[in-house]
């Protein structure tokens, strides 16, 4: 995607040849800053401190992380430790180990250079194939935003986002956003109602600028105004991404999205969630009870960040000094609360048949 004319993906590989550049998401959307990353350690760091974050990103950066790691030593002892130091660096989003995963397969049975030139052509590939699904479930999420604008005969479809599914968390397009902009560079008229996502903001900070920087029309709300928007008929619908869906279509997604889905049941709103094959954990059936969910420091519950009136980027409590906080990281929707996956191979029911209906080659367990 753009930003002031150039375009821009998430990652890329720097003109030195060989070290890795990143947009620093925790100074967005005040400052537009690019961090060089050196050492797997930085990538790690990067990960876990949320310079990257949306889960197709974080796997991305994995994938990286292991070429900058192989390149001081390309021992296959190097590759086991950074392959379990890059997988702990955040529970919930599955792409990481997927990433991770597609690098060892082809990394283990080469050595020394080899190995370390199939690392960096692997990583390029896996943030290709990331661009391409987005664009292909971009769409594939056209299609219901083209129905639904038509059935408005043409009256601006209202689209409610929680936290930012957008291209800054993934190589390039999005997820949820992907359908939203190619909706908008048709012609169509959307309106982007956008959840702040507490307590990191991504919505009000990440979201907003994706949409506000391609000229998508979108108003910033808090977490809990959707339920009142629902109900007074001023959503169209909901897409959300996801860190992790089961095989039977239970999705986990940044804290809050559980909320928005039972709101939209509630009040006949169709709730859809895109998402990458990347995503889909077949190993689970039960996102509830078997999901991971990622638990992060009670600081960013009680602080916020955010700049002053002379330009300052500042950190203020906000809370009770001393109150103590929880911050989990994402929740579960149940697949019955789902009206639609959206996937690079077309939309499908939120249940094991909707999904192997896409991905029949999982339907005796094989691999994608
Ligand atoms: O904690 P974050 O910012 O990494 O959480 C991101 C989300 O929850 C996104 O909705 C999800 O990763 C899907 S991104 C295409």
């Amino acid at each position: 995607m753009k930003i002031d004319g150039i375009h821009y993906r998430t990652i890329w590989v720097a003109d030195d040849g060989w070290s890795v550049e990143i947009i620093d998401q925790t100074r967005l959307p005040h400052e537009f800053a690019i961090v060089r990353l050196e050492t797997a350690d930085d990538a790690a760091r990067a990960i876990k401190d949320m310079l990257v974050r949306g889960a197709p990103l974080i796997g991305a950066t994995a994938a990286y992380g292991l070429c900058l790691a192989l390149r001081k030593d390309a021992s296959d002892e190097t590759l086991a430790r950074t392959y379990d130091m890059l997988l702990a660096t955040r529970p919930t989003a599955v792409n990481l180990k997927y990433s991770l995963d597609a690098m060892r397969e082809v990394l283990l049975p080469l050595a020394g250079a080899a190995r370390l030139e199939t690392a960096y052509a692997t990583a390029a590939r896996l943030c290709d194939e990331d661009v391409e699904i987005c664009r292909l479930i971009g769409e594939n999420g056209l299609r219901i935003i083209r129905g639904l604008a038509e059935a408005k005969q043409g009256a601006t479809v209202n689209i409610l986002t929680h936290c930012n599914a957008g291209w800054l968390a993934c190589v390039d397009w999005g997820t949820a956003l992907a359908p939203i902009y190619m909706a908008h560079d048709e012609g169509i008229a959307v309106q982007v109602w956008v959840d702040e996502t507490r307590p990191r903001n991504q919505g009000a900070s990440l979201t907003a600028f994706e949409l506000g920087r391609h000229g998508v029309p979108h108003t910033i709300v808090p977490d809990n105004a959707g339920g009142h928007l629902m109900q007074h008929g001023l959503v169209d619908m909901c897409i959300v991404g996801t860190d992790r869906t089961t095989a039977t279509g239970d999705v986990a997604n940044k804290i809050g999205t559980y909320l928005k889905a039972l709101a939209a049941d509630a009040n006949g709103v169709p709730f859809y969630v895109a998402l990458p094959h990347t995503t889909i954990d077949w190993t689970l059936s039960d996102g509830v009870r078997e999901i991971e969910i990622e638990q992060r420091s009670a600081r960013e519950v009680t602080h916020m960040t955010g700049r002053t009136e002379k330009g300052e980027i500042v950190t203020v409590e906000i809370a009770a000094p001393g109150s103590p906080a929880a911050n989990y990281g994402f929740d579960v929707t149940p697949a019955r609360y789902v009206t639609g996956l959206i996937t690079e191979r077309g939309v499908c029911a939120a249940s094991r048949e909707g999904l192997l209906s896409l991905y029949p080659e999982r339907r005796n367990g094989g691999a994608a």
